[in-house]
């Protein structure tokens, strides 16, 4: 057979094919050739240029030899001819879609690989935190005031004077605003009225007395803001625990009862507490309510000599002011001061848990050192 390149492109003529052993011969050659290239189609892409390359209607070998070797043979090879192309073709489609098959069940076993999960790898593991020591402490407030009938309520850490100061009968130049000197939004010129971030949760007592008749049973938790400086007790931002409660028979005996109670269930029976006379403008009596110093056991001396620094020496660190509501007050609220009468306390969650834990500076708890944190898990 003539050694050219392109063999399909010309009529057997010109191949010099006269015999049918010759037509033989040379479908056997293409069938060769088109064994190599179906080989060679590994993936979809090159699978279908083979398809087109031997099928294709306008220019696939196959129509080539349909055209030129085909029609144009003599009598004497057409028979031959037809035969064997109809033989090659049968065999190309054959041995194409066998490929297609191949390929598409290869894909979709390199796709399983890829996607089989394996069960015995460790799973990610993302470090759960913890909630913060002082969340935890409120949370501590909140179920022991709830199991004695407290019903918990937040309020707006942005205030007006009226709430904070007026309402609580501290009128605008009472000296006891000096104590609670805070800070002031700024506002556009003309507003209404000032806002400032609340001094204390006190506020609320106004906001819940004006929303509920009596019997008031509260306790609200939440951030309170004062131009305080930092130092081992004070904080410029701090969380304050409100309560309040107000009906028509509430006397001292049951605030010192409750209060004992709350002690009691939060530190344990071993520390000492005491009330000590004091003045909030919204009380009538006033306390602060003390308790012993557990890091020098009350004793006001420190372990290696000297005088305690967190209680100062007195044997006693101040855990909250309270009293029984002031009768103005009630004034404020529609409250009729000669029916109803009441207590209220303002704790300092930070003072409290420094002292339940041991904890000798405030900071600590505002500065998100993990090393501290993990700690209280
Ligand atoms: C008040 O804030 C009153 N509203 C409490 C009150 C409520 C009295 C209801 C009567 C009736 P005082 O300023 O003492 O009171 O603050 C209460 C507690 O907040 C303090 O005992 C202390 O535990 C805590 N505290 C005060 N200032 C700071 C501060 N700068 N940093 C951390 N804790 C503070």
């Amino acid at each position: 057979m003539p050694n050219i390149d392109n063999p399909t492109s010309k009529p057997l003529s010109a191949l010099g094919v006269t015999q049918s052993e010759q037509v033989a011969q040379l479908f056997a050659d293409v069938r060769a050739r088109f064994e190599a290239e179906i080989i060679r189609a590994q993936d979809e892409a090159n699978w279908n240029i083979t398809k087109v390359m031997w099928l294709g209607r306008k220019s696939g070998v196959l129509t080539q030899i349909t055209d030129n070797w085909l029609k144009p043979a003599t009598p004497e090879l057409k028979r031959a001819v037809g035969a064997s192309l109809n033989e090659l073709r049968a065999h190309v489609e054959a041995r194409i879609e066998a490929r297609r098959i191949a390929i598409e069940s290869g894909a979709e076993e390199t796709t399983l690989a890829r996607e089989r999960v394996d069960l015995s790898l460790p799973g990610v593991i993302h470090p759960i935190g913890s909630h913060h020591l002082i969340r935890q402490v409120l949370q501590e407030l909140e179920d022991i005031f709830f199991s004695i009938g407290f019903s918990i309520v937040e309020g707006p850490e942005i205030e007006t004077p009226y709430y904070n100061f007026e309402a609580l009968n501290i009128p605008e130049f009472h000296p006891v605003r000096d104590d609670m000197d805070t800070f002031y939004i700024d506002l556009p010129k003309g507003a209404a009225t000032p806002l400032l971030l609340r001094t204390h949760t006190s506020p609320m007592q106004i906001r819940t007395m004006e929303k509920q008749k009596p019997p008031v049973r509260v306790i609200v938790p939440g951030k309170v803001y004062r131009r305080d400086n930092p130092d081992a007790t004070h904080s410029f931002m701090f969380h304050q625990v409100e309560g309040l409660a107000v009906d028509t028979d509430i006397t001292f005996c049951d605030f010192t009862g409750t209060i004992e109670y709350f002690v009691k269930q939060f530190f344990g029976s071993g520390v000492k507490t005491r009330f000590r006379p004091s003045y909030f403008p919204f009380t009538e009596p006033s306390v602060e309510f003390d308790v012993s110093c557990i890091f020098c056991g009350g004793s006001g001396n420190a372990v290696g000599g000297g005088v305690c620094s967190k209680c100062k020496g007195a044997g006693w660190i101040e855990l909250f002011g309270a009293g029984m509501v002031d009768p103005a007050v009630y004034g404020f609220v529609n409250y009729d001061a000669k029916k109803v009468s009441g207590f209220a306390f303002g704790m300092g969650i930070d003072r409290l848990a420094m002292l339940k834990y041991g904890i000798d500076d405030i900071q600590v708890f505002f500065q998100n050192d993990v090393r501290f944190l993990r700690q209280f898990p």
